[in-house]
């Protein structure tokens, strides 16, 4: 029924400078061996790899080790995870890096013990865990995805060319997350820039839909408004603390569930993201903004009077001797100059897609029901085509 929900969410959060200390707290809940899950090298580089493994000595832990999670985590590495976990009877999973490495460290969470193979039992059957599952913890060191505090994950199979995303019940969310702003400040702007249109994303997926003025809508245009007020600093002193450390919460806001209560929820967006990705391998939030601004000015008369709300409220639009229409696309205009602030590219080639690969993406995204417009394969071709 409309309005009505259920909210459970069970991650511990520690947000702040001092966060970590919190770690050795928390670590004496588990067993004897963690499995560390982390990226290439920044945080081998960043001084953020010695204190976790300090606190991880001084807390008598045996550690197994899982380097080198891919941006865009692969099923190989997920399995690679599983393997450990299984040979060292891991007690806790604990991630530190971005979204991919969470994602990542919940995919081996889930399959570890599975029986089957997990990548058709759990993302592309969408099964329920019945199996065993490692708890994990997570150390943020990216913001964007919102996977400190929620059951997403995401994983791409390189050779079936599928990036699939998988929503898990909330005994896979993070049994806690530590939030420190400073540690994003070393994070490339590219991918600080992809962190935040992938925020701003997962807010306006959840926006557009419905008309319902309900509570949550109104929530997700006090946390967009902060996003961008902060983005706009952040762009310019990417050490601004209060900046980053709201960029990090309207993060972990914009997809804790929080901002979706109640609301049916389009998502659209992501799904073509989501194979533009499997075929590009970009960073996330790049492919997000690349074809947000032609999806909407495809779908917008669908659902005008939300676009025209989120001009006037989000972006100051003075609509005043305007049609409903103008003040949608003014609206649009005004998302796509936020775009070009971050620096963001435009465009699909940029990214290196090819003219080629368009219908093999539009083939493979999946379509979703949520939203303004059902699409139809040919339309999201035609909007690719556009965003090329
Ligand atoms: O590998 P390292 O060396 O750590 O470098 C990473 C990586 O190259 C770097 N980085 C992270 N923290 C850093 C840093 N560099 C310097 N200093 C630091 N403190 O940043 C790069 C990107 O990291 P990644 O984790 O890939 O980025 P993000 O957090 O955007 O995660 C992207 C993945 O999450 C999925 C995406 O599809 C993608 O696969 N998503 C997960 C969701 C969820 N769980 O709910 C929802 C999202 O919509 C999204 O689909
Ligand atoms: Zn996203």
């Amino acid at each position: 029924m409309k309005f009505d929900f259920n909210y459970y969410n069970p991650t511990k959060i520690y947000f702040g400078k001092d966060s970590l200390n919190n770690l050795e707290k928390e670590l004496k809940n588990y067993g004897e061996t963690v499995l560390l899950v982390y990226g290439k090298n920044s945080i081998k580089k960043n001084g953020l790899y010695d204190k976790v493994i300090e606190i991880l000595k001084s807390a008598n832990k045996k550690v197994v080790e899982l380097a080198g999670i891919k941006s865009n985590p692969t099923y190989k590495q997920m399995m690679e995870g599983a393997k450990l976990v299984k040979e060292n009877s891991v007690d806790l999973i604990l991630a530190v890096g971005g979204g991919s490495v969470i994602d990542c460290s919940k995919a081996i969470s889930v399959s570890a013990y599975c029986d089957e193979d997990p990548w058709e039992k759990y993302w592309i059957n969408f099964k329920k865990v019945d199996n065993k599952i490692v708890p994990v913890g997570s150390i943020l060191t990216m913001v964007g995805t919102g996977s400190e505090m929620n059951g997403g994950s995401v994983i791409t199979h390189e050779e079936k060319m599928l990036k699939n995303g998988r929503v898990f019940s909330a005994e896979v969310y993070p049994k806690f997350s530590i939030l420190n702003p400073e540690y994003t400040y070393t994070v490339p702007k590219n991918q600080m820039v992809s962190g935040i249109f992938d925020t701003l994303s997962h807010l306006m997926e959840q926006y557009f839909s419905g008309d319902d003025n309900n509570t949550t809508d109104y929530v997700i245009e006090g946390v967009m408004e902060s996003l961008i007020d902060s983005a706009k600093v952040a762009i310019k002193n990417p050490k601004d603390y209060e900046a980053r450390s709201n960029i990090m919460w309207c993060a972990t806001l914009g997809l804790n569930t929080v901002t979706g209560l109640s609301k049916t929820q389009d998502w659209e967006v992501h799904m073509i993201e989501h194979q533009v990705g499997a075929y590009t391998d970009c960073p996330h939030g790049i492919g997000l903004a690349i074809v947000s601004v032609p999806y909407y000015k495809y779908i917008y008369k669908y659902g005008l009077d939300k676009f025209v709300r989120f001009a006037e409220k989000i972006w100051k639009v003075d609509g005043k001797n305007m049609t409903k229409e103008e003040i949608a696309l003014a609206g649009i205009e005004k998302l796509s100059d936020f775009i070009k602030e971050m620096e963001i590219p435009t465009t699909l080639r940029e990214i290196g897609a090819t003219e080629e690969m368009l219908p093999l993406i539009a083939n493979s995204t999946v379509i979703m029901e949520g939203g303004y417009k059902k699409l139809t394969a040919d339309e999201i071709l035609e909007i690719l085509k556009k965003s090329l």
